[in-house]
């Protein structure tokens, strides 16, 4: 059994009191163990799962990356369980955006915070974490045309560097009709992700996508040819959130029909 819930969103498509904002968590059910990925960046998180009524208790909880708005969560997760914490090496650095959004987005505490409550593990190479779940590790930027977003930078030395956050993580899932790819913000491409998740785990099929593709947020012509690639695929379903913007979701509902689902706060896909 393999479930996939929408905790945290932009958008919420159930009622129930369900609240959405600026960032993404989902939680991966999976033959009895409970893997949470992303935190959102707020305390909202647990006010959903009570909403939901899920317990906080998971078997592992992954960060996909060090953004506000996908590890903002996760001091409350861990003040209310404690649990292991996969996250990348680079996660804890000093980020920030350019305009329009301009501003602090790093994680908003210090990593000490962090190892004091929860059984961190610090990763930069794929890991399977639970049977047939991995978590990719760093991913290589292998396609020319996946430049990323170029409002982001860090500091370092005092100096600031392009970031093009390295740190950038998601899951990757073997089912028995193909790979289910989970993104956080697929800053490292979603194409190079696929490939990266297809080499990882041996397996070509790609069964579904599910998560934040980022394509609201990077260029034309990066938009274009992934949604070309995207194409190319035979999946199942394709569930874009987050980052990829509502006109996007919009454009992709057009291109892929019934395979397009919204999967906004309280969406739950549940595979035999
Ligand atoms: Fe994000
Ligand atoms: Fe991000």
């Amino acid at each position: 059994m393999l479930k996939i819930t929408v905790l945290v969103d932009n958008t919420v498509i159930k009622p129930m009191g369900l609240k959405g904002e600026h960032g993404l968590s989902m939680l991966i059910e999976k033959d009895g163990k409970k893997v949470l990925f992303d935190t959102g960046q707020s305390d909202i998180l647990l006010k959903n799962l009570m909403k939901l009524d899920i317990d906080v208790d998971f078997d592992a909880v992954v960060v996909s990356h060090g953004h506000y708005d996908h590890a903002g969560g996760l001091k409350a997760v861990l003040e209310n369980t404690s649990t292991k914490v996969f996250i990348h090496r680079e996660a804890f650095k000093t980020r920030y955006a350019e305009e329009p959004f301009k501003g602090f987005i790093g994680i908003p505490f210090k990593k000490e915070v962090i190892e004091d409550l929860g059984d961190v593990i610090y990763i930069d190479r794929a890991r399977e974490i639970i049977k047939d779940v991995w978590v990719s590790g760093y991913v290589e930027r292998i396609t020319p045309f996946e430049k990323g977003d170029s409002r982001l930078y860090f500091i370092e030395n005092g100096k600031k560097v392009a970031d093009i956050v390295e740190d950038d993580m998601s899951l990757y899932i073997k089912t028995k009709k193909g790979l289910i790819i989970v993104l956080g913000c697929a800053h490292a491409g979603l194409v190079n992700i696929i490939e990266h998740a297809r080499r990882t785990t041996g397996v070509e099929k790609i069964c579904g996508i599910i998560g934040g593709t980022h394509l609201g947020l990077v260029g034309k012509e990066q938009r274009r040819k992934t949604i070309k690639f995207l194409k190319s695929l035979d999946f199942e379903f394709i569930a874009p959130n987050h980052c990829t913007t509502q006109s996007v979701i919009a454009e992709l509902k057009g291109i892929f029909g019934d395979r397009l689902l919204f999967a906004g706060v309280g969406f739950e896909h549940e595979f035999s």
